[in-house]
C-alpha cells in the first residue's frame, strides 16, 4: 500500500492538459483556525472568511478547519461573537467541503476535563452545526480522555481523527519517552479505538524531515487508516518535512492560504501545489483560484489584522522552538504575558525554566493546555521563587494535574513537587489513577441553572459552561444586558486607513487632534484628593460605583495652559491624550510623555488602612473566596485570579480581617492592583 503512495516523477508535457494523479495527495486548509490563531492570537473574526468563504470551496480540499482549538474562546471573549455561529455562517456559504475541528479531547475547546454530560453535549451541538471531522487530542495522549466524545461522534456519523501530539524526549525522534515504538503503539490504540484517520500533531514544528519519513512509514505499514500530518513551520523545517512525508506516503497535510502561511503557521499550500504538479501526488488545485483568494486576503482582509503580527523581528523562523518546544501561539502569549507584567528582561529565564518543569511534571507534550501549565508555572517559578523555596505559587491547573485530573502523565511526576502540590488539595492528597472524568460531578444542571433567565438554548448554556467567567459576560452583552466594550468591536479598513494616517501625522510631529470625552456627572460619593505631579497640582475626585472605584474627574487646578500633547505612536490605540478640560492634566513639556497621576486602586491602597493584596499579575478575576469582614490568616488563599488561561490562588499576605474588595468576578485587573485590603 505505501508504494502506492510513493512519488513517482514524471516529466510534464506543458502543451498538453494537466493529467489527473493518480493518487492525489489531499489537503485540509486550516487558514481559517490554526492559521489565525498561530499568527494573529485567533482574532480572526467570521465576516473577514466570507469574502474567500465560496471560492475556498470551490478549491477541492479534504477538509476546511472552521472551528476548535482557540477559535471558541477567543470569539466570545474578544470579539463578542458567538461561536456557535460560526459554524452556521460558514456553512451557508460553504456548501461541498467538510468542516473539522480541533477537539481537546475531553478538554473540548477549555483547559481542563469537562464533566462527561458537558462533553456529550458540546460533540452532539458541534455536529449538529456542521462539525464533520472531530480531530481529537487529548494532550498527554491518555486516550482515556476520548472515551465519552468518540462514542458521540461516531453516533452522530461523524469522522473522528484520532491525534498523536508530537513530542520529543530530546532534540530527535527517539530517546527514552518519544521514540517510534512510542508512536506506533499510540496509532495502533486509535486504530482499536475506531479512528477514520490519524494525525500526527506536530504543534511546535519539531518533526524534522528524515524523522517524518521514518515515523510515516512506520504508521503506514503498522496501521491501514490514512495519515495527516499537521506540522508548523515555526522552526523552519515544515516544507522539507511534508516533502519527506508525501515520499513516505502520507495520505493529507495540512496547510494555508499563503498570507496566514509560514512563521508560527503552516506551509503555504501555493508551493507545494506547484512542487507536486505532474507527479502521481499531485494535488489538481488550480494555482491560479489560489493565486485570486491570496490577493483579496491580502488586500482586504489582511490589513486589518496586520498590526498583531510580531513584528519585533526579522527572522520568519525561530530554531529556538527545537530547544524549548513552545508551540507558536503559546509563544505570543508567554511574551505578552511578560511584557505586561514588566519582566520581559525574564525571558530567557523562563526559557531555561520551562524543560525542568516539564520533566518536574512527567514529560508532558507542549501543547494546550500543557503547555499553558508548563509556560505558567515557569513564569511563576521564575518571578517567586527563591533559595529557599521551589514552586512557591502552584497554579491550580499543575495542581489538578498532580491530581491525575488531566489523565496520565508519560512519566511519572516528580514526586517531591507532587506532594507539595495535593498539600491540602481539595479533592484528597492521593492521587487518582482512573479516566479523570469519572471523578467528576455532571455540571450541566447546574449551568443551566446558573444561567437561568439568561442563557436561551443549550448552546449558549455551552458557552458558559466551559467559560462560566467570560461566558457570562458574553451572554449578557449577546442579549443587551451589558454594553459589550468598544475594544471587542471590528476593525474597518476605514479605521485601519484612519490609524495609519494618525501613525504617519505623529510620526511627523503634527498631530494636535483628540475625540471629546464623555465626563460623567459627578455623583454623591464622590471624594476629592489633592494631587501633585512635579510642579503641578490637581484636584482628583474618585468615586466609586458598585465594586471597583473609578477615577471621576480630574482637574488642573494650579495652572491652565493648552500646551500641545504627546504623542504615543501606539497603532492600536489612535487615541492621543490632549484633552478637554478635564480628561487628562497636560504635561508642560510636549516632550515628555504624561506621568501617571493617580490610579484608583493606588488611591484605595492609601485610603484603607492595612496590608494590600496586590495582583502579581495582569489577569481576570474568577472570584473572591473571602468577603469583607472576614478573617484570614496568613498564606489562606482570598482570591483566584486567571493569568494566562491559568488559574492563581493568591494568598493573603497578613492574617487579620478583609477591609475591602476592590473588584467583583470577571474583572480584569492589572499588575500591582490592590485586590483586597487586610487590616
Ligand atoms: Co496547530
Amino acid at each position: 500500500m505505501s508504494d502506492h503512495n510513493q512519488v513517482k516523477i514524471t516529466t510534464m508535457d506543458f502543451s498538453k492538459e494537466r493529467p489527473k494523479a493518480e493518487n492525489p495527495l489531499k489537503i485540509q486548509d486550516v487558514t481559517f483556525r490554526d492559521g489565525h490563531q498561530s499568527l494573529f492570537a485567533t482574532r480572526g473574526r467570521t465576516e473577514d472568511m466570507i469574502p474567500i468563504a465560496e471560492m475556498m470551496d470551490e478549491v477541492g480540499f479534504w477538509a476546511l478547519e472552521t472551528w476548535g482549538g482557540a477559535t471558541f474562546d477567543a470569539m466570545h471573549r474578544f470579539l463578542n461573537e458567538d461561536p456557535w455561529e460560526r459554524i452556521k455562517t460558514l456553512k451557508r456559504y460553504i456548501k461541498k467541503t467538510r468542516f473539522s475541528m480541533l477537539l481537546r479531547g475531553q478538554n473540548l475547546v477549555g483547559y481542563r476535563n469537562y464533566a462527561d454530560d458537558v462533553a456529550r453535549a458540546f460533540v452532539e451541538r458541534a455536529a449538529h452545526n456542521g462539525i464533520d471531522i472531530f480531530r481529537t487530542f487529548d494532550a498527554l495522549n491518555d486516550y482515556r480522555n476520548f472515551e465519552t466524545v468518540v462514542p458521540v461522534i461516531k453516533e452522530s456519523g461523524k469522522h473522528f481523527q484520532g491525534c498523536i501530539c508530537y513530542s520529543l524526549t530530546k532534540r530527535r525522534l527517539g530517546g527514552k519517552v518519544y521514540n517510534l515504538e512510542y508512536y506506533v503503539k499510540k496509532a495502533k490504540e486509535l486504530e482499536t479505538m475506531k479512528a477514520d484517520s490519524i494525525c500526527i500533531k506536530d504543534m511546535a514544528g519539531l518533526m524534522a524531515p528524515y524523522d517524518a519519513y521514518v515515523l510515516v512509514k512506520a504508521l503506514k505499514d503498522a496501521v491501514s487508516v490514512p495519515i495527516h500530518l499537521h506540522s508548523h513551520f515555526t522552526s523552519g523545517m515544515a516544507s522539507m518535512t511534508h516533502l519527506k512525508a508525501i515520499e513516505a506516503g502520507v495520505d493529507i497535510l495540512d496547510t494555508c492560504m499563503s498570507p496566514y502561511g509560514f512563521r508560527t503557521s503552516h506551509p503555504a499550500l501555493g508551493p507545494l501545489v506547484m512542487t507536486l504538479m505532474g507527479t502521481n501526488r499531485d494535488t489538481g488545485f488550480d494555482i491560479k483560484l489560489l493565486a485570486s483568494i491570496n490577493e483579496i486576503l491580502e488586500r482586504e482582509i489582511l490589513p486589518k489584522y496586520r498590526y498583531l503580527l510580531d513584528d519585533t523581528k526579522v527572522s520568519i523562523i525561530d530554531t529556538n522552538v527545537l530547544v524549548h518546544q513552545i508551540p507558536g501561539g503559546m509563544l505570543s502569549n508567554l511574551v505578552n504575558q511578560l511584557r505586561e507584567m514588566d519582566a520581559l528582561d525574564k525571558l530567557d529565564k523562563v526559557y531555561a525554566e520551562l524543560p525542568k518543569v516539564r520533566e518536574d511534571l512527567g514529560q508532558v507534550p507542549l501543547v494546550t493546555p500543557m503547555s499553558q501549565i508548563v509556560a505558567t508555572q515557569s513564569i511563576n517559578n521564575v518571578l517567586f521563587d527563591d533559595e529557599k523555596e521551589r514552586y512557591k505559587m502552584i497554579t491550580a491547573q499543575v495542581k489538578d494535574l498532580c491530581y491525575g485530573l488531566y489523565g496520565k502523565t508519560p512519566v511519572p511526576i516528580n514526586p517531591k513537587i507532587q506532594k507539595k502540590a495535593l498539600k491540602d488539595y481539595p479533592k484528597g492528597e492521593k492521587p487518582i489513577t482512573c479516566r479523570p472524568a469519572e471523578v467528576l460531578e455532571p455540571e450541566l444542571d447546574k449551568a443551566k441553572e446558573d444561567v437561568n433567565g439568561l442563557a436561551t438554548d443549550l448552546e449558549d448554556v455551552l458557552i458558559y459552561a466551559l467559560y462560566p467567567v467570560t461566558g457570562k459576560r458574553f451572554l449578557k452583552w449577546k442579549y443587551g444586558k451589558e454594553e459589550p466594550p468598544e475594544k471587542v468591536m471590528p476593525r474597518t479598513l476605514e479605521d485601519v486607513k484612519a490609524e495609519q494616517e494618525l501613525i504617519k501625522k505623529a510620526l511627523a510631529g503634527k498631530l494636535i487632534e483628540k475625540k471629546e470625552k464623555v465626563v460623567p456627572s459627578k455623583g454623591n460619593n464622590l471624594r476629592k484628593f489633592n494631587v501633585f505631579v512635579d510642579d503641578e497640582y490637581f484636584e482628583v475626585g474618585v468615586e466609586e460605583i458598585g465594586g471597583s472605584p473609578i477615577v471621576s474627574y480630574i482637574q488642573q487646578a494650579q495652572r491652565q495652559i493648552p500646551v500641545q500633547a504627546p504623542v504615543t505612536v501606539a497603532p492600536t490605540v489612535p487615541q492621543t491624550a490632549q484633552g478637554p478640560q478635564a480628561a487628562q492634566p497636560a504635561p508642560e513639556k510636549p516632550a515628555e510623555p504624561a506621568k501617571p497621576v493617580i490610579t484608583a486602586s493606588k488611591k484605595m491602597e492609601s485610603d484603607t488602612k492595612g496590608t494590600p493584596l496586590k495582583s502579581p499579575m495582569p489577569g481576570i478575576i474568577v472570584n473572591y473566596k473571602k468577603q469583607v469582614g472576614d478573617s484570614v490568616n496568613t498564606g489562606e488563599t482570598v482570591v483566584i485570579l486567571e493569568a494566562m488561561k491559568m488559574e492563581n490562588a493568591l494568598p493573603s499576605p497578613a492574617s487579620g480581617i478583609i477591609k475591602s474588595i476592590n473588584f467583583a468576578s470577571g474583572d480584569s485587573v492589572a499588575r500591582n492592583d490592590v485586590l483586597c485590603v487586610i487590616g
